[in-house]
């Protein structure tokens, strides 16, 4: 048997789908990760909590390839992306969504799903389109195929046609969450998906990601960093727990209920780990949808290294 050099050991199970070792990051004289080490196997839902500046959404940077870290690796099925930009990474399968939605105003909740599956598998009508006008050009019969499964399978069918400026938050996410699985990724990177949803809105968006890992042929795999802890106990098999830039803690949802460094270091005294489904969203940023919308999505754009065609 051959393993390639720059892959991390796996033993005889399969290469996690996504992997980071000794992953340290330094802002000046800051510590924000310090020899993180996380992975993400396929077909599951992978959970990352910790307090505020625990160094979550720097991790989030040095997966996705936004952020070089200072020292360790990551890689993706074994293959070391370290220095791969966050296009190639893309390309390679790795989706996110940002946690204010960023939506195009004039495009349909269609649409978005449409451009998802254009920004991987048709660039060149992906950009023109962005360029050109306000309405998409016509749908491939691929296209229509696609879109119409992934309509169903996010409940999003019966609205496909409405104008993302009218619909709340929740269903904006949940767009948000379309249009990355459009693009038929193997890891999709959420953050903080739940933040600012009402116990309705946050039920349905976790029964849909539960649904979408569970009916994936593909081996689907999502990580999540949340704050909304119950809801994050509840949906993943693991859970790595970050504070101040140190993995704390790492296991299965009852391991990190009973653990007494998370519950000193993060949780608290809190009965709302004991009780899932007990606790409020305490997402930090309760952004209204508007804020994130309107403008050509430069993240999406910036994530795919997109520019005017040559
Ligand atoms: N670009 C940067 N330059 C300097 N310091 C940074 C930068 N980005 C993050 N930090 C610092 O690194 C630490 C980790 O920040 P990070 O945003 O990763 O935390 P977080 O876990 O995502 O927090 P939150 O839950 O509030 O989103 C914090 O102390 C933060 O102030
Ligand atoms: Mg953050």
């Amino acid at each position: 048997m051959t393993t390639p050099p720059s892959a991390p050991p796996v033993g005889d199970a399969p290469a996690a789908s996504l992997a980071a070792t000794g992953v340290t990051v330094h802002f000046g004289g800051l510590v924000a990760l310090s020899d993180v080490a996380l992975e993400v196997p396929p077909a599951r839902i992978i959970g990352l909590v910790g307090p505020n500046g625990a160094g979550k959404s720097t991790l989030f940077g040095v997966l996705s390839g936004l952020l070089r870290p200072t020292s360790g690796r990551v890689f993706m099925s074994g293959q070391d992306v370290t220095a791969l930009s966050p296009q190639s990474r893309a390309r390679l399968g790795l989706a996110r969504t940002f946690q204010q939605p960023e939506l195009f105003m004039g495009l349909t909740v269609r649409d978005h799903l449409v451009l998802g599956h254009r920004v991987r598998y048709e660039r060149r009508r992906f950009w023109s389109d962005l360029v050109s006008v306000r309405a998409l050009s016509p749908p491939t019969k691929l296209e229509n195929e696609r879109v119409d499964a992934l309509l169903e399978l996010l409940g999003l069918a019966r609205i496909a046609r409405t104008p993302v400026a009218a619909l709340p938050l929740g269903l904006a996410r949940l767009v948000e969450v379309g249009r990355a699985l459009a693009t038929g990724p193997r890891v999709v990177l959420l953050d903080e998906p739940l933040s600012g949803l009402d116990v309705r809105a946050t039920e349905n968006l976790t029964a849909v990601l539960e649904r979408v890992v569970a009916s994936s042929v593909d081996g689907l795999s999502l990580l999540m960093v949340e704050h909304d802890v119950a809801s994050v106990l509840a949906l993943s098999s693991k859970i790595f727990v970050l504070d101040f830039g140190q993995l704390v803690a790492q296991g299965t949802p009852s391991e990190i209920r009973a653990d007494p460094v998370v519950r000193a270091a993060y949780l608290g005294d809190s009965d709302a780990i004991a009780e899932p489904g007990g606790v409020e969203a305490v997402g930090a940023d309760r952004a209204v949808i508007a804020e994130g919308m309107g403008e050509i999505n430069r993240n999406i754009v910036a994530e795919h290294g997109l520019g005017p065609p040559r």
